[in-house]
């Protein structure tokens, strides 16, 4: 049900496969997660914010047989990666969990034995022992019709997203997944804002109108995955002990009241890669209707980066780890950068020439160079204090309102995930806070009208005391040190305190002002 009025927000990432080395893809998705988290917390809401990694399956045991070592030893060294990436970031997620934990591995099969005991909308049990003969690809870790294929260039078969697929005929249990089409079918129809962007909501109503096949949901060629209970030959398809990770976090099986389960399953929104929105808003609530329990809310898939206008890949050397972009343009810039460059849901290229002139002109000389003018103008001719306003104008009540209003503005924004949309409405404060300067020139008024030109340094210490705060979800650390310079004491940072409730206090002491962004030039 979208629009619910509690006031929990329970928000996931995918989790990482640990074959692979953090890139700014990965990054990505736990970005617009973590801009989310803090955007709700702000909000006073009760938010959990999850993130982890995606440990079993033949691909990472493949991995960890190339690097020599067992695959729990493997997992352990690259999901330790990730979770450093959220440190590097400044992620502020409530929990890390790996599949290959306990917990985990207690919640697949407790789902496994509540799909087990169903009855599928047809009559049949939902799950059931059979043998799979079929296609499937081990870099996706999924399963392909032969309809779907392609030609390789070695004469082998390629699967839609490239990866090469391997005919694979073994005992499997199976989900009788063909039998949920008409239900996930009246899903769509009744959640229109369960899978977005709406492209993505088309794709999956006509590829499950195509008609679905079972789904084998076990494997008996290979031992690194959850154990089926009661046939331990079989280890789980690595897809469902990694959906599984959602409600393993909250505690699942364990429900009830006071649990962490029952305070915030069905998640709010599950933000993942367009690459798989299928496993999302086909298998994944499949299977919690058969288990009978609550859909997730909303599933947003956004779009993929490609690096100087070509695909990121090991073989073209042009992966750009997180680390990289953090070193080379700061944290914040990074952030920024990622969340502002392209409309979330696009596909978008990363290159370095328009990062740099992204970071310049919204950064160094937007809000930086707003808030070094305003912050040096009362350093030098207020006594550093916080100026005391005389009557506002009605350019300076514009101006403020607009400011105010921030929050309430990009709202519906953030519900639909357009970040860019939620920063361009920020932007246009700051457009306005910056012809307002230059329009009162408060460096001419300190001659000529000292009152005024109070007011007008008040009127711009506020705005950017309101841009600080709705900034903080995307520059956590830099807008606390704007919200430092304008002495906002720590209780008034959160959306609450956006209009007059957490107004400057006129003669409030402001330390001297240091930059914010330095401008980066750019190496010929
Ligand atoms: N383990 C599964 C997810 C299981 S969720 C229950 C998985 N892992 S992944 O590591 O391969 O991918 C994780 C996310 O990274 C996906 O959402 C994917 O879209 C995203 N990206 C990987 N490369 C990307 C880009 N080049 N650009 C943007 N995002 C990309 O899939």
């Amino acid at each position: 049900m979208s629009g619910n009025s509690t006031q929990k927000f329970f928000v996931t990432t995918p989790i990482y496969y640990v074959n692979d080395q953090p890139h700014i893809g990965h990054a990505y998705t736990t970005l617009a997660a973590d801009v989310t988290a803090r955007f709700h917390r702000l909000a006073g809401r009760d938010v959990f914010f999850l993130t982890g990694t995606d440990e079993h399956g033949q691909k990472v045991a493949q991995s960890a047989a190339a690097a020599g070592i067992t695959p729990q030893q493997f997992t352990d060294n690259v999901s330790q990666n990730f979770r450093d990436l959220t440190k590097l970031l400044n992620f502020s997620n409530d929990d890390f969990i790996r599949t290959t934990e306990p917990r985990n591995i207690a919640a697949a099969q407790a789902l496994w034995q509540a799909m087990a005991k169903a009855v599928s909308p047809d009559g049949q049990p939902a799950i059931y022992l059979g043998s799979y003969s079929g296609w499937y690809a081990v870099r996706d870790e999924a399963f392909y019709d032969e309809a779907e294929l392609n030609d390789g260039p070695d004469g082998g078969k390629l699967a839609p997203s490239g990866a090469p697929v391997a005919w694979v005929e073994e005992p499997s249990y199976f989900f009788r997944l063909s039998a949920y089409g008409d239900a996930l079918l009246a899903l769509y129809e009744a959640e229109p804002d369960l899978v977005a962007p709406s492209s993505r909501r088309n794709e999956i109503k006509s590829f499950v109108k195509g008609g679905l096949r079972d789904l084998s949901i076990s494997r008996t060629s290979f031992s690194w995955g959850v154990p089926v209970p009661g046939d331990e030959k079989h280890v789980m398809y690595v897809w469902l002990d990694a959906l599984v990770n959602y409600i393993a976090a909250l505690g699942f099986p364990e429900k009830g009241e006071g649990s962490p389960y029952d305070r915030f399953w069905p998640a709010d929104l599950h933000l993942v890669g367009k690459d798989i929105v299928r496993f999302h808003t086909v298998y994944w609530p499949a299977f919690l209707m058969a288990a009978n329990l609550p859909l997730p809310q909303r599933v947003f898939a956004h779009g993929w980066w490609t690096i100087e206008g070509q695909k990121m890949s090991k073989s073209l050397g042009n992966v750009i780890a997180p680390s990289q972009l953090v070193e080379t343009y700061g944290l914040d810039q990074t952030r920024h950068l990622l969340m502002a460059e392209v409309p979330f849901g696009n596909d978008g290229d990363f290159s370095h020439k328009s990062a740099i002139r992204r970071i310049n002109a919204d950064l160094a000389n937007g809000i930086g160079n707003l808030a070094q003018r305003t912050l040096t103008l009362i350093q030098k001719n207020c006594e550093a204090a916080v100026p005391e306003p005389g009557q506002f104008a009605d350019q300076d009540k514009i101006l403020l309102d607009a400011a105010y209003s921030l929050y309430r503005n990009v709202e519906a924004d953030l519900r639909l995930q357009s970040f860019h949309e939620v920063l361009r409405a920020i932007w246009s404060v700051i457009a306005g806070a910056d012809s307002y300067i230059d329009r009162n020139a408060p460096w001419a008024l300190k001659k000529t009208d000292i009152a005024r030109m109070g007011t007008v340094l008040y009127v711009l210490a506020e705005t950017l005391r309101a841009l600080g705060i709705v900034l903080q979800p995307f520059m956590p650390e830099t807008m606390a040190r704007l919200l430092d310079q304008l002495a906002v004491p720590a209780d008034k940072r959160d959306f609450a305190a956006l209009g007059e409730a957490g107004s400057l206090v006129p003669g409030t002491a402001l330390p001297p002002p240091q930059g914010l962004f330095p401008r980066i030039v750019e190496a010929e």
